[in-house]
């Protein structure tokens, strides 16, 4: 049994519906999940299920119409947007199909910008992101702009970037989405690596079901609510 204090996260009867000119769409429908520290656990589901719906708001990045996530024991409905967007830079990681790294900056520069945000000193943040760049296999990559990376390379320094304040999970919409079958593999071997070698605990909304195969748990979003999978692993 794992204490209460290895339940990094925690949702409870997460409902999501969006306004549309027809009525309300319910997308989510009452989620509940708990995923503990260090723990893999694969988000599928047909598109347009809700998968990226509910990593948002699992995240912090949107809030349910109705419904609690609780990370490391803080309440996201209870914060305002200001202290959500501070915790959101210090305490959860997001990893997205499109990398979205900042065209003007070096690798290494990119993932510094999560910690000069925290408000780390800036030869601080350079070496550690330079550390961090070590750990995705991009040592000597640093100093290349974002366009200078291949797509499996950019995506690396997307990963470093998410766990520049080693937040306590990383989401992941999709990860590999935008790569090849074999430069995504290589991706999933960096996550899972990443998982057993440093514990990061990982939140993964996929429809490769080979990545979903990986993860310790696999859930499915059926008709706004989450059911159990076997992985087989
Ligand atoms: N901002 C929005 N306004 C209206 N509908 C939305 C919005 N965001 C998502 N949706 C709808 O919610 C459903 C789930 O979308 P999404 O979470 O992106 O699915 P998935 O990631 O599983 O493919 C889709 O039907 C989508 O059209
Ligand atoms: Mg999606």
């Amino acid at each position: 049994m794992n204490s209460p204090e290895d339940n990094i996260l925690a949702a409870h009867q997460i409902h999501r519906e969006f306004p549309t000119t027809g009525g309300p769409l319910p997308v989510l429908k009452g989620i509940d999940l708990d995923v503990a520290r260090r723990e893999t656990v694969a988000v599928t589901g047909a598109s347009g299920v809700g998968k990226s719906t509910l990593l948002h708001i699992l995240g912090g990045l949107d809030r349910p119409t109705k419904g609690e996530v609780v990370i490391s024991g803080v309440s996201l409905s209870r914060q305002s947007e200001k202290a959500l967007a501070m915790f959101r830079n210090e305490k959860v990681g997001f990893v997205f199909q499109f990398h979205y790294l900042l065209e003007d900056f070096s690798a290494r520069e990119n993932v510094a910008i999560p910690l000069l945000v925290a408000g780390r000193g800036k030869s601080e943040a350079m070496s550690r992101g330079e550390l961090l760049l070590g750990l995705v296999g991009l040592k000597d990559r640093a100093d290349h702009r974002p366009h200078q990376l291949s797509g499996g390379e950019q995506q690396r320094v997307a990963v470093a970037r998410a766990l520049a304040n080693d937040p306590d999970i990383v989401l992941a919409d999709e990860p590999s989405g935008n790569l090849d079958t074999a430069t995504g593999r290589k991706l999933h071997d960096l996550l899972f690596e990443l998982n057993s070698q440093q514990g990061t605990t990982f939140l993964i909304a996929t429809h490769n079901r080979e990545l979903a195969g990986r993860c310790e748990r696999k859930l499915e979003i059926v008709d706004g609510v989450l059911t159990n999978q076997n992985t087989g692993r």
